[in-house]
């Protein structure tokens, strides 16, 4: 086919345009919130699995729009610190909260370096221990077993005893940064060994009890600490040196002590809190509390209990959220009973804001990562319930991303507004909601 010039200018304007649409396409995709093919397990992020880990491209990327620059990174519910990690890496200090022993814990090792020659000379002296113990004094290990509730009902006799000898073992580690990152191993090694189903975050045991009579513990606990030593070198390679991550057991609900985080001092806040008490949505008390227990932290069982909702109110609390106070109208109208765990947990929920605010300095930043929970049917609007609670503790809301749980993909839309009452079965979405403090 011949064009005459004309025809040919305007095919060559028509591919230009095409040529450029296709790589706006093609950076809208790069710039999805999905993260649909990341990889959530490079550096430290491999150490420990836990429920509803932040992605840590996401914490990444929030950083990335609103906190280069900052000096300081605040997660009032930090779990096992993926936004630490991630401010860390940009060279930002972080400050994290968490009231779940084993969370801290692991965010701690994840953002503590350990010269690795050294490190290496504790896994020789490790391995070499363990995997030539002399089997004849095994009988040992048998008595002075940690306070485990049910210990016989979620481990065999044979797991018991190896992952005593793994736990003495890592008690008698001097060093304290070394104890520690073996801890992080063991406490996997711990649910891996145990009857409990992977796939479950709550105690669930295993219907098959012969296929995990007779783990091999040393075995797991080895590549635990091998996979772990490998995060670290790559998280060392490329975290500036002058940077750390302090990480306390503050309730914030409660308050955040002066002494730890004096009002205006944050630049940004990264934060997934829980989307509602533990009892009825994420168990993380529960999914901690072998791990707990071994290692020898007290009130292992309390644990949920003292997390956002575990503790019932009796009274009716004022919510400085409209939208809260029409969803909670509405579910009153079908479960009394529901709508008072619902309210104990966005009573919590509220408080712990108005603390977080405080410390924010002007022009700061929130950023929570939240999910949108349905009881009874009713989808309770977490997303604009914080941007409410957040505008009452002056305030200013940026804007609100949704982003896809992968595997479930939709498109990406800004400002959502949820309507009160509409049903949803799975949730599929998570939403980050940013602010500005203004005042
Ligand atoms: C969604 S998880 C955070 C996960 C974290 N972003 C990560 O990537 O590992 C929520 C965390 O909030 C903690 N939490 C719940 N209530 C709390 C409270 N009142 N004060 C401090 N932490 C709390 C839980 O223990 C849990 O670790």
């Amino acid at each position: 086919m011949v064009y005459n010039n004309k025809e040919n200018k305007s095919l060559k304007t028509l591919n230009k345009s095409f040529v450029a649409y296709s790589s706006t396409l093609k950076k809208r995709e790069d710039y999805s919130w999905d993260f649909k093919k990341a990889n959530t397990k490079e550096y430290t992020h491999c150490f420990h699995s836990y429920p509803a880990m932040m992605i840590p491209q996401v914490a990444r990327r929030i950083i990335e729009n609103y906190g280069l620059g900052s000096k300081l990174l605040f997660d009032p519910f930090c779990g096992t610190g993926t936004s630490l990690v991630e401010a860390n890496l940009k060279g930002i200090n972080a400050v994290g909260a968490d009231i779940n022993p084993l969370a801290r814990l692991i965010a701690k090792v994840k953002t503590t370096r350990i010269n690795i020659n050294y490190l290496d000379s504790c896994l020789q002296k490790f391995f070499d221990n363990i995997f030539k113990l002399n089997f004849a004094s095994i009988d040992d290990y048998q008595s002075e077993l940690p306070k485990i509730k049910n210990i016989d009902y979620w481990f065999s006799r044979e797991t018991q005893v190896k992952l005593n000898i793994v736990f003495r073992y890592v008690e008698s580690i001097e060093d304290e940064k070394v104890k520690n990152f073996f801890k992080v191993a063991f406490s996997e090694t711990v649910r891996e060994s145990s009857f409990v189903r992977s796939n479950e975050f709550k105690l669930v045991r295993i219907k098959n009890l012969e296929d995990k009579k007779d783990v091999d513990v040393f075995a797991i606990m080895s590549s635990k600490l091998l996979r772990n030593r490998q995060g670290l070198i790559e998280f060392q390679n490329v975290c500036p040196v002058n940077v750390e991550s302090k990480i306390y057991d503050i309730n914030s609900t409660i308050n955040i002590p002066l002494n730890i985080l004096t009002p205006n001092s944050v630049d940004i806040v990264v934060t997934s809190p829980p989307y509602g008490d533990s009892k009825t949505t994420v168990a993380y008390g529960q999914f901690s509390r072998f791990s707990n227990e071994w290692l020898g932290y007290k009130d292992a069982h309390q644990i949920d209990k003292k997390l956002m909702g575990g503790m019932k109110i009796k009274n009716l609390p004022y919510f400085n959220s409209r939208i809260l106070n029409d969803t909670l109208n509405t579910l009153n109208k079908i479960d009394e009973k529901r709508t008072l765990d619902v309210l104990s947990f966005y009573n919590d929920f509220q408080a712990a804001i108005k603390n977080i605010s405080k410390v924010v300095k002007k022009n700061g930043f929130a950023c929570f990562v939240v999910g949108n929970r349905t009881v009874k049917n009713i989808t309770i609007p977490n997303d604009e319930i914080t941007v409410e609670f957040l505008t009452q503790n002056g305030f200013l809301h940026i804007e609100t991303i949704i982003r896809n749980i992968p595997s479930k993909r939709m498109p990406i839309k800004n400002s959502p507004s949820n309507i009160i009452g509409e049903t949803s079965t799975t949730m599929k979405n998570e939403y980050i909601v940013i602010c500005q403090k203004i005042k």
